[in-house]
């Protein structure tokens, strides 16, 4: 991928990662913030989206979810169409807690990246989203959590992956405060994640593999190298 970009978000929560995205991203003639989906009515995303100007949809109430590895379901059709009417180039799961249906999947392979708030593949899969995971690291002992941005595929969290950066587990910590450490960092991991993808730096090949097509990611300022 290069050239302009229309990235779409889906978020579900207070949406500080879309604000993230948003605030990255508006200076740049190229890059777009095509619009956000919540999961829900009164996400606080939506009030974010709608103070940046950026369009934002809800699906219907009860939409279903097609069962796996069937086509169409309510959900689906309503995600894709949305998508397809913002012309969307990139997909970033920006705090998303719902599975991403099969098709949605497919139709945005290598285009679809996710945040995950711990160093994946510890502390991921079904269930383990917002304050669980920083409970589990913490009654796991580990010293290090981190951020980890991946392509989505077609389980919780197992797509391949991109770039991580560590945060450590300090003594006495809280849920909370492990969160909050985090949440600084993924400020900062993902929007220049979505940058590497969208300029070509990163690209998806086959067999799940990465390829870094070239030296991009400044490990010290979290920085593209190109400026
Ligand atoms: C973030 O910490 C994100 O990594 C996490 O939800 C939070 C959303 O915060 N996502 C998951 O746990 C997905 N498994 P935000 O709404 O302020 O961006």
């Amino acid at each position: 991928m290069s050239d302009a970009a229309r990235i779409a978000v889906l978020a579900s929560g207070g949406g500080s990662n879309f604000q993230a995205l948003v605030d990255r991203f508006r200076p740049v003639a190229d890059r777009e913030i095509v619009g956000v989906i919540a999961s829900r009515e009164g996400a606080g995303v939506l009030e974010r989206a709608r103070r940046a100007g950026v369009a934002s949809a809800v699906p219907p109430a009860g939409a279903a979810v097609a069962p796996a590895g069937a086509a169409g379901g309510e959900m689906t059709t309503f995600l894709l169409r949305t998508l397809d009417e913002w012309r969307s180039d990139i997909v970033v799961l920006a705090g998303y807690m719902k599975l991403v249906p099969e098709p949605l999947v497919r139709a945005y392979r290598g285009r679809i990246l996710n945040i995950h708030p711990a160093l994946l593949p510890s502390f991921g899969g079904r269930g383990m989203y917002g304050a669980r995971v920083h409970r589990a690291v913490i009654e796991a002992g580990v010293r290090i959590t981190g951020a980890t941005v991946h392509f989505v595929d077609e389980a919780y969290d197992r797509g391949p992956i991109l770039c991580q950066w560590p945060v450590p587990v300090l003594a006495g910590d809280t849920p909370e405060a492990v969160a909050a450490r985090v949440l600084a960092v993924e400020h900062r991991i993902l929007p220049a994640a979505v940058e590497a993808l969208a300029s070509g730096a990163v690209r998806l090949e086959a067999e799940r593999r990465v390829r870094w097509v070239r030296e991009w990611f400044d490990t010290e300022t979290f920085t593209n190298r190109e400026g």
